[in-house]
């Protein structure tokens, strides 16, 4: 689990009394729901990452995907680099597409402490 820190002393966050030797998680899938920060957090709406001239809004702060201060992922520019460079690949050479017969993807989430989509199936088609 990523973000984990203890308490050096008893201190306060947010309100909260937290006693010296406390450990404290993250909890990224709360921070990511929160419709505080994502108005319709369940509504599939990429352009929620956008400013009003379309240019990409990082959310960090309001996710901490990466986690947060001097211990924050020292990987994440080759993490998103890595991503960005699969996506594009995957994009640029196939057509994706539901399998025939399917008109949805089944709609949840496996639980856990690090949470996946439920299993689906899906049609690569090269372009
Ligand atoms: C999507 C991919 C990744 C995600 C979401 C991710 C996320 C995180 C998070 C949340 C932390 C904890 C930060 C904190 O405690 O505040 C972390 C730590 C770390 N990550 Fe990543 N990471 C990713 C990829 C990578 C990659 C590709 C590398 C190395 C090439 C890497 C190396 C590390 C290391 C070494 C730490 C420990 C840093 C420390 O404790 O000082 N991560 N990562």
């Amino acid at each position: 689990m990523p973000g984990i820190r203890g308490a050096l002393f008893d201190t306060t966050l947010g309100g909260f009394n937290v006693p010296k030797d406390t450990i404290l998680l993250i909890n990224h899938a709360k921070m990511a729901m929160n419709p505080i920060n994502f108005p319709q957090p369940q509504k599939f709406d990429p352009t929620r990452y956008l400013d009003e001239n379309g240019v990409v809004v990082a959310p960090d702060k309001k996710i901490m995907l990466f986690g947060n201060g001097f211990r924050k992922c020292p990987g994440m520019q080759i993490a998103r680099d890595m991503m960005f460079t699969v996506m594009a690949n995957l994009l640029q050479r196939f057509t994706l597409q539901l399998p025939e017969g399917v008109t949805v993807f089944p709609v949840g989430r496996r639980e856990g402490l690090v949470q996946h989509p439920l299993p689906y199936k899906i049609r690569a088609i090269p372009r």
